[in-house]
């Protein structure tokens, strides 16, 4: 690997870093109820509209109970997404434009389409989604 593409890397990684550190979790809570709680459920057995988020660190993608998943969305866990911090972080970015980009595919149509725009929100929002697994 040639030297100028490991140190970018290592910059990305650094850069990164505050999207790892904890996000505040009682502002999480109050994003989640208001932007996030109307489709999704944080408890394992609930899966109405949008697939439960229990646990969602460390889950495959699209791996919830939820018999609605979009081919697209199927197609990100075939591919072997398992969500982590960084992940989950650019997936709330911009839901659309991440799994194009992942499954390399223009057309990719998932049905999640919230985006949220600031980063402290996002940190947030999964630093409780954490608080909360069980
Ligand atoms: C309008 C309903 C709706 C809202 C609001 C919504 N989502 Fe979703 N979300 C969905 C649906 C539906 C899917 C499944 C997408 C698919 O199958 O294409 C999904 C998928 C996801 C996934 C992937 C789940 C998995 O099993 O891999 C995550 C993570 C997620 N949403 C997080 C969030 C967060 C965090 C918020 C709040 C910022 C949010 N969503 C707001 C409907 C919603």
């Amino acid at each position: 690997m040639p030297r100028p593409f490991i140190i970018a890397l290592l910059i990305g990684a650094i850069v990164s870093l505050p999207a790892h550190a904890g996000g505040d979790v009682d502002a999480g809570r109050a994003f989640f109820n208001q932007d996030c709680g109307g489709c999704h459920a944080l408890s394992s057995d609930t899966n109405h509209y949008a697939p439960n988020l229990n646990c969602i660190i460390g889950r495959a993608a699209a791996s919830a109970p939820f018999p609605r998943y979009t081919p697209d969305m199927k197609a990100l866990e075939a591919n072997g997404l398992v969500w982590d911090h960084q992940n989950l972080d650019a997936f709330l970015t911009d839901p659309k434009t991440f799994a194009r980009e992942r499954l390399q595919n223009p057309d990719a149509i998932i049905l999640m389409q919230v985006e949220v725009a600031e980063a402290a929100d996002r940190q947030n929002v999964i630093a409780y989604i954490e608080s909360r697994c069980r």
